[in-house]
Protein backbone atom coordinates (compact mmCIF):
# COMPACT_ATOMS: atom_id res chain seq x y z
CA UNK A 1 0.00 0.00 0.00
CA UNK A 2 1.17 3.73 -0.89
CA UNK A 3 -0.97 6.27 1.80
CA UNK A 4 -4.51 5.35 0.98
CA UNK A 5 -4.23 3.63 -2.90
CA UNK A 6 -4.56 -0.51 -3.94
CA UNK A 7 -2.43 -1.33 -6.88
CA UNK A 8 -4.64 -4.19 -8.83
CA UNK A 9 -2.65 -5.95 -11.45
CA UNK A 10 -4.84 -7.23 -14.12
CA UNK A 11 -3.51 -9.90 -15.94
CA UNK A 12 -5.35 -11.06 -19.48
CA UNK A 13 -4.77 -14.55 -20.16
CA UNK A 14 -7.65 -15.85 -21.83
CA UNK A 15 -6.36 -15.83 -25.27
CA UNK A 16 -5.36 -18.98 -27.77
CA UNK A 17 -2.16 -17.66 -29.13
CA UNK A 18 -3.00 -18.73 -32.60
CA UNK A 19 0.18 -16.93 -33.62
CA UNK A 20 1.99 -19.26 -31.56
CA UNK A 21 1.49 -22.33 -33.43
CA UNK A 22 1.35 -24.27 -30.15
CA UNK A 23 -1.85 -26.18 -29.04
CA UNK A 24 -1.63 -24.61 -25.63
CA UNK A 25 -3.57 -21.18 -24.56
CA UNK A 26 -0.37 -18.92 -25.15
CA UNK A 27 -0.28 -18.05 -21.01
CA UNK A 28 0.15 -21.61 -20.48
CA UNK A 29 2.97 -22.53 -22.63
CA UNK A 30 6.62 -22.63 -20.62
CA UNK A 31 9.20 -20.58 -21.17
CA UNK A 32 12.30 -22.26 -19.63
CA UNK A 33 9.69 -25.04 -18.03
CA UNK A 34 7.08 -22.72 -16.22
CA UNK A 35 4.39 -20.93 -18.39
CA UNK A 36 4.69 -17.92 -19.26
CA UNK A 37 1.93 -16.89 -17.11
CA UNK A 38 3.98 -17.92 -13.82
CA UNK A 39 6.69 -16.33 -14.81
CA UNK A 40 4.76 -12.50 -15.61
CA UNK A 41 2.72 -13.28 -12.11
CA UNK A 42 6.17 -13.96 -10.58
CA UNK A 43 7.33 -10.35 -12.51
CA UNK A 44 4.66 -8.69 -10.77
CA UNK A 45 4.92 -10.11 -7.30
CA UNK A 46 8.97 -9.30 -7.29
CA UNK A 47 8.01 -5.62 -8.26
CA UNK A 48 6.71 -4.69 -4.76
CA UNK A 49 4.90 -2.03 -6.44
CA UNK A 50 1.23 -4.82 -6.15
CA UNK A 51 -1.40 -4.86 -3.62
CA UNK A 52 -3.78 -7.85 -5.77
CA UNK A 53 -3.86 -9.26 -8.63
CA UNK A 54 -6.39 -10.72 -11.33
CA UNK A 55 -6.07 -13.15 -13.34
CA UNK A 56 -8.23 -13.83 -16.61
CA UNK A 57 -8.23 -17.07 -18.28
CA UNK A 58 -10.25 -19.12 -20.80
CA UNK A 59 -13.29 -20.45 -18.48
CA UNK A 60 -12.25 -24.09 -18.37
CA UNK A 61 -8.73 -23.44 -16.97
CA UNK A 62 -9.79 -21.49 -14.09
CA UNK A 63 -9.59 -24.56 -11.40
CA UNK A 64 -6.00 -25.46 -13.27
CA UNK A 65 -4.55 -22.12 -13.36
CA UNK A 66 -4.98 -22.06 -9.37
CA UNK A 67 -2.43 -25.05 -9.10
CA UNK A 68 0.16 -22.58 -11.84
CA UNK A 69 -0.41 -19.37 -8.95
CA UNK A 70 3.58 -18.58 -6.93
CA UNK A 71 3.36 -18.47 -3.49
CA UNK A 72 3.07 -15.21 -2.11
CA UNK A 73 1.28 -13.23 0.66
CA UNK A 74 -1.04 -11.31 -2.40
CA UNK A 75 -4.24 -12.07 -3.02
CA UNK A 76 -4.29 -13.76 -6.44
CA UNK A 77 -8.00 -14.26 -7.75
CA UNK A 78 -8.59 -16.40 -11.12
CA UNK A 79 -11.59 -15.08 -13.36
CA UNK A 80 -12.79 -16.59 -16.77
CA UNK A 81 -11.97 -13.93 -19.40
CA UNK A 82 -13.16 -12.88 -22.55
CA UNK A 83 -13.65 -13.88 -26.40
CA UNK A 84 -11.43 -10.07 -27.04
CA UNK A 85 -8.42 -8.65 -25.07
CA UNK A 86 -11.12 -6.24 -24.06
CA UNK A 87 -14.24 -8.48 -22.67
CA UNK A 88 -11.40 -10.02 -20.78
CA UNK A 89 -9.78 -6.56 -19.02
CA UNK A 90 -13.61 -5.75 -18.55
CA UNK A 91 -14.25 -9.43 -16.19
CA UNK A 92 -11.11 -8.27 -14.91
CA UNK A 93 -11.70 -4.37 -13.68
CA UNK A 94 -15.30 -5.84 -12.04
CA UNK A 95 -13.48 -8.42 -9.91
CA UNK A 96 -11.38 -5.44 -8.87
CA UNK A 97 -13.75 -3.29 -6.93
CA UNK A 98 -11.47 -1.73 -4.33
CA UNK A 99 -8.57 -1.02 -6.93
CA UNK A 100 -7.60 2.89 -7.09
CA UNK A 101 -4.97 2.33 -9.27
CA UNK A 102 -4.75 -0.35 -12.02
CA UNK A 103 -2.07 -1.94 -14.17
CA UNK A 104 -2.98 -4.27 -16.99
CA UNK A 105 -0.28 -6.67 -18.01
CA UNK A 106 -0.09 -8.93 -20.69
CA UNK A 107 0.88 -12.57 -19.43
CA UNK A 108 2.68 -12.98 -23.03
CA UNK A 109 5.39 -10.21 -21.83
CA UNK A 110 6.61 -12.89 -19.32
CA UNK A 111 10.05 -11.52 -19.03
CA UNK A 112 9.17 -7.74 -18.01
CA UNK A 113 11.25 -6.99 -15.17
CA UNK A 114 10.17 -5.95 -12.07
CA UNK A 115 12.14 -2.63 -12.20
CA UNK A 116 9.69 -1.49 -15.31
CA UNK A 117 6.61 -2.60 -13.30
CA UNK A 118 7.70 -0.48 -10.03
CA UNK A 119 8.75 2.33 -12.96
CA UNK A 120 4.91 2.74 -13.89
CA UNK A 121 3.58 1.95 -10.42
CA UNK A 122 5.83 5.12 -9.18
CA UNK A 123 4.54 7.79 -12.00
CA UNK A 124 0.94 6.45 -11.22
CA UNK A 125 1.93 7.42 -7.21
CA UNK A 126 3.35 10.57 -8.13
CA UNK A 127 0.09 11.99 -10.04
CA UNK A 128 0.13 10.78 -13.35
CA UNK A 129 -3.71 9.24 -14.45
CA UNK A 130 -2.09 7.13 -17.33
CA UNK A 131 1.18 5.67 -18.10
CA UNK A 132 2.67 3.09 -20.46
CA UNK A 133 6.12 1.99 -20.90
CA UNK A 134 7.80 2.74 -24.56
CA UNK A 135 10.93 1.86 -26.46
CA UNK A 136 11.85 3.63 -29.75
CA UNK A 137 11.22 2.08 -33.09
CA UNK A 138 14.23 0.53 -35.05
CA UNK A 139 12.39 0.10 -37.87
CA UNK A 140 10.92 2.52 -40.28
CA UNK A 141 7.38 2.28 -40.12
CA UNK A 142 5.19 2.70 -43.19
CA UNK A 143 1.33 3.12 -43.27
CA UNK A 144 -0.23 1.57 -46.65
CA UNK A 145 -3.76 1.28 -48.22
CA UNK A 146 -5.97 -1.53 -48.75
CA UNK A 147 -3.48 -2.70 -51.88
CA UNK A 148 -0.42 -2.09 -49.92
CA UNK A 149 0.92 0.59 -51.68
CA UNK A 150 2.85 2.86 -49.19
CA UNK A 151 1.01 6.63 -48.21
CA UNK A 152 3.06 7.25 -45.95
CA UNK A 153 6.49 7.86 -43.84
CA UNK A 154 5.67 9.00 -40.33
CA UNK A 155 8.64 10.97 -39.04
CA UNK A 156 10.73 7.81 -36.89
CA UNK A 157 11.68 9.62 -34.15
CA UNK A 158 8.06 10.91 -32.75
CA UNK A 159 7.35 6.84 -33.03
CA UNK A 160 7.13 4.85 -30.05
CA UNK A 161 6.66 0.72 -29.57
CA UNK A 162 4.40 0.03 -26.29
CA UNK A 163 4.33 -2.30 -23.67
CA UNK A 164 3.00 -3.51 -20.64
CA UNK A 165 1.82 -3.01 -17.76
CA UNK A 166 -0.08 -0.34 -18.48
CA UNK A 167 -1.01 1.97 -15.38
CA UNK A 168 -4.10 4.01 -14.96
CA UNK A 169 -6.70 5.30 -12.10
CA UNK A 170 -8.84 3.25 -12.04
CA UNK A 171 -11.79 5.47 -12.09
CA UNK A 172 -10.46 6.31 -15.50
CA UNK A 173 -9.88 3.22 -16.73
CA UNK A 174 -13.35 2.36 -15.98
CA UNK A 175 -14.67 5.26 -17.37
CA UNK A 176 -12.67 4.05 -20.80
CA UNK A 177 -14.05 0.66 -20.74
CA UNK A 178 -17.75 2.07 -19.78
CA UNK A 179 -17.90 3.19 -23.55
CA UNK A 180 -17.78 0.66 -27.07
CA UNK A 181 -15.41 2.37 -28.22
CA UNK A 182 -12.75 -0.08 -29.80
CA UNK A 183 -8.68 0.70 -29.42
CA UNK A 184 -5.66 -1.75 -29.68
CA UNK A 185 -4.76 -1.10 -26.37
CA UNK A 186 -5.74 -0.13 -23.07
CA UNK A 187 -4.06 3.61 -23.06
CA UNK A 188 -5.64 3.86 -26.67
CA UNK A 189 -9.35 3.80 -24.96
CA UNK A 190 -8.11 6.47 -22.70
CA UNK A 191 -6.28 8.57 -25.12
CA UNK A 192 -9.94 9.05 -26.88
CA UNK A 193 -11.31 10.19 -23.54
CA UNK A 194 -9.16 13.25 -23.80
CA UNK A 195 -6.90 11.98 -21.15
CA UNK A 196 -2.73 12.40 -21.23
CA UNK A 197 -0.93 9.17 -21.26
CA UNK A 198 2.58 9.61 -20.15
CA UNK A 199 5.64 7.00 -20.79
CA UNK A 200 8.57 5.68 -18.86
CA UNK A 201 11.29 4.12 -20.55
CA UNK A 202 10.50 0.56 -22.03
CA UNK A 203 12.40 -2.18 -21.44
CA UNK A 204 13.63 -4.90 -24.35
CA UNK A 205 12.78 -7.97 -22.09
CA UNK A 206 9.14 -6.66 -21.77
CA UNK A 207 8.61 -7.87 -25.50
CA UNK A 208 5.50 -9.85 -25.99
CA UNK A 209 5.88 -13.28 -26.64
CA UNK A 210 3.71 -14.14 -29.80
CA UNK A 211 5.83 -15.94 -32.50
CA UNK A 212 7.74 -19.13 -32.45
CA UNK A 213 10.73 -16.91 -33.03
CA UNK A 214 9.85 -15.14 -29.86
CA UNK A 215 9.11 -18.20 -27.71
CA UNK A 216 12.72 -19.27 -28.96
CA UNK A 217 14.31 -15.77 -28.24
CA UNK A 218 12.20 -16.35 -24.68
CA UNK A 219 13.27 -20.12 -23.72
CA UNK A 220 16.89 -18.98 -25.02
CA UNK A 221 17.05 -15.98 -22.64
CA UNK A 222 16.06 -17.82 -19.46
CA UNK A 223 18.25 -20.74 -20.21
CA UNK A 224 21.37 -17.95 -20.24
CA UNK A 225 20.06 -16.43 -16.54
CA UNK A 226 18.82 -13.60 -18.82
CA UNK A 227 19.80 -10.72 -19.68
CA UNK A 228 19.80 -7.33 -17.81
CA UNK A 229 21.38 -4.43 -19.83
CA UNK A 230 20.31 -1.00 -17.88
CA UNK A 231 17.70 1.09 -19.92
CA UNK A 232 19.55 3.62 -20.01
CA UNK A 233 23.11 1.78 -21.20
CA UNK A 234 20.50 0.54 -23.79
CA UNK A 235 19.64 3.70 -25.37
CA UNK A 236 23.01 5.63 -24.98
CA UNK A 237 24.48 2.43 -27.24
CA UNK A 238 21.06 3.00 -29.58
CA UNK A 239 22.51 5.90 -30.03
CA UNK A 240 25.55 5.75 -30.78
CA UNK A 241 24.67 3.19 -33.46
CA UNK A 242 22.43 5.70 -34.88
CA UNK A 243 25.02 8.55 -35.56
CA UNK A 244 27.56 6.25 -36.79
O1 LIG B 1 -3.26 -11.89 -28.72
P1 LIG B 1 -2.37 -10.94 -27.99
O2 LIG B 1 -0.95 -11.35 -27.99
O3 LIG B 1 -2.58 -9.50 -28.34
O4 LIG B 1 -2.84 -11.05 -26.47
C1 LIG B 1 -2.31 -10.23 -25.47
C2 LIG B 1 -2.74 -10.76 -24.12
O5 LIG B 1 -4.16 -10.70 -24.00
C3 LIG B 1 -2.32 -12.23 -23.90
O6 LIG B 1 -1.74 -12.36 -22.61
C4 LIG B 1 -3.64 -12.97 -24.05
O7 LIG B 1 -3.71 -14.16 -23.26
C5 LIG B 1 -4.67 -11.95 -23.57
N1 LIG B 1 -6.02 -12.15 -24.13
C6 LIG B 1 -7.10 -12.33 -23.25
N2 LIG B 1 -8.38 -12.56 -23.76
C7 LIG B 1 -8.59 -12.64 -25.09
C8 LIG B 1 -7.49 -12.45 -25.99
C9 LIG B 1 -6.21 -12.19 -25.48
O8 LIG B 1 -6.93 -12.27 -22.04
N3 LIG B 1 -9.83 -12.90 -25.52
Amino acid sequence: MHGDSRVVALVPAAGMGVRLGESTPKAFVPVGGSPMLTLALQGLIASGSVDEVVVMVPAELVDQTRALLPATDIPIHVVPGGAERTDSVRAGLDAAPDATLVLVHDAARALTPPALIARVVAQLHAGAQAVVPALPVTDTIKSVDATGAVTGTPDRSTLRAIQTPQGFDARLLRAAYATTIQATDDAGLVELLGATVHTVPGDALAFKITTPLDLVLANTLVAQGGISVPVQQRDQDREAVANT
